[in-house]
């Protein structure tokens, strides 16, 4: 049983406010993307694609792969406009069993999560990691308050994001034949175009995606901590 993981790093980080794409700034000496394959070589993935913008493509192979993952069987393929065409070119260019799809913006993920995660889509043929959220939502519109979800109920979900290959490719194959443009991660495709359902794999609060400033200052600190 062949599991592949596909690594997202095509995005531009509007967000972040920076010159560099996020998933190529330095992070305590190493781009924030080493951190995140790091973790995948390590687990039991059969395979690892990276996914990229065509103008990183040298430069994550030299400095990144060749440099520290010579021995890791790995592909580079070129990323879209959007996360989700960037995970369905990964998707239209791999033969696997089960599919693990990681944003390459959150570099603590570990090879105990990754593992516990191929443990569960092995069982249940779909799961994500998630954790409880902390704080109580509100749903608001022109900044006023119009409801307070139970919090109970709510969860915040991570990646990797972990499917049986041809579950996940149908329901993307759906959802790029319907133009939606609403697809924020992967979860949501089975959700809306699959009959599946998809379990919880209780994940860590470290495993957040780097998205704004303050993030990159919080990983900073967590990877030297951890390399002490
Ligand atoms: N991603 C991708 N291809 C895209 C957009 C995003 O591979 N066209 C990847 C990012 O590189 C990141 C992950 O998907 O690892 C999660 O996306 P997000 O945090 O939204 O990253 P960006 O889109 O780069 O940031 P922003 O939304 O702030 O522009
Ligand atoms: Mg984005």
């Amino acid at each position: 049983m062949k599991v592949t993981a596909i690594i997202l790093a095509a995005g531009k980080g509007s967000r972040m406010n920076s010159k560099i794409s996020k998933q190529y700034m330095q992070l305590c000496e190493k781009p924030v993307l080493y951190y995140s394959i790091s973790a995948f070589a390590d687990s039991d993935v059969d395979e690892i694609i990276i996914v990229t913008a065509a103008k990183d493509i040298k430069y994550c192979k030299e400095e990144i792969t060749e440099k520290y993952f010579s021995s890791t069987p790995l592909k580079i393929v070129e990323g879209g406009n959007e996360r989700y065409e960037s995970v369905y070119n990964a998707l239209k260019t791999i033969k696997a069993d089960y599919v693990l799809i990681h944003d390459g913006a959150r570099p603590h993920i570990t090879k105990q999560i990754i593992n516990k995660c191929i443990e569960e889509v092995k069982k249940t043929g779909a799961c994500i990691t998630a954790v409880p959220v902390k704080d109580t939502i509100k749903k608001v519109k022109d900044n006023t308050i119009e409801d307070t979800p139970d919090r109970k109920q709510l969860w915040q979900a991570q990646t990797p994001q972990c499917f049986m290959y041809d579950l996940i490719k149908t329901g993307y194959d759906k959802a790029m034949e319907k133009n939606d443009k609403s697809i924020t991660d992967d979860a949501m495709v089975v959700e809306k175009y699959t009959n599946t359902k998809i379990k919880i794999v209780e994940g860590t609060y470290y495993n957040f995606k780097i998205t704004t400033q303050e993030d990159f200052e919080f990983s900073e600190t967590i990877i030297s901590k951890r390399d002490k």
